[in-house]
């Protein structure tokens, strides 16, 4: 249960979460984000802040398994939730499958959306372990990669639900068309959104 604490001008409010499987209690401003929270507080640095305005997905994380973007989610309404980051994804230093089907894939290229794909790609598969490629593209449309490599992003994703598809075959992936993006952020030819950092 979220307690209020008086503090001299401001009320802070005392929260628990389990963060990758860690409890967690923490005394947080009602206003702070989880992004913030995650960042600033546990040095959880996975998860990006790009547009602070729930549009580019780079913040993405999971709450109660469910993508959230932390830049807009208040950390005080995770408490008593499970928070998922990328920093959970390995397993005693093992790579989770998702994150070894994007280097087998080369998923990427400055790595600033990678988190949050990786996360929005964690919950699709969890809920849709077969996607199909139409499956994927919608999964993902929440999350813009600015450097537009969308293709071998689909690919690992695919690869990582037991498509089992090897770099060498990336080029076969039929290329996202307009007509099926339709505005969709998973177009290779829509205009990135400006960074707001
Ligand atoms: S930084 Fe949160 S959606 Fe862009
Ligand atoms: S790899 Fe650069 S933004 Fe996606």
């Amino acid at each position: 249960m979220t307690d209020v604490l008086q503090a001299p001008g401001l009320d802070r409010v005392a929260i628990e979460l389990v963060v990758n499987g860690v409890p967690r209690r923490l005394v947080v401003e009602p206003r702070e984000t989880l992004a913030e929270v995650l960042r600033d507080r546990l040095d959880l640095r996975g998860a990006k802040v790009s547009c602070d305005a729930q549009v580019c997905g780079a913040c993405t994380v999971l709450v109660d398994a469910l993508p959230v973007s932390g830049c807009t989610f208040l950390a005080v309404d995770a408490d008593g939730r499970r928070v998922g980051t990328v920093e959970g994804l390995a397993t005693d230093g093992e790579l989770s499958p998702l994150q070894q089907a994007f280097i087998d894939q080369a998923a990427f290229q400055c790595g600033f959306c990678t988190p949050g794909m990786l996360m929005a790609a964690t919950a699709l598969l969890e809920e849709q372990p077969h996607p199909s490629r139409d499956d994927v593209v919608h999964g993902l449309e929440g999350n813009i990669c600015r450097c537009t490599g969308y293709e071998p992003i689909i690919a690992a994703v695919l690869q990582a639900a037991g498509g089992d598809m090897p770099s060498s075959r990336r080029e076969e992936v039929p290329a996202v068309t307009s007509a099926e993006a339709g505005g969709d952020p998973l177009d290779p030819g829509t205009e990135p959104v400006e960074s707001q950092q």
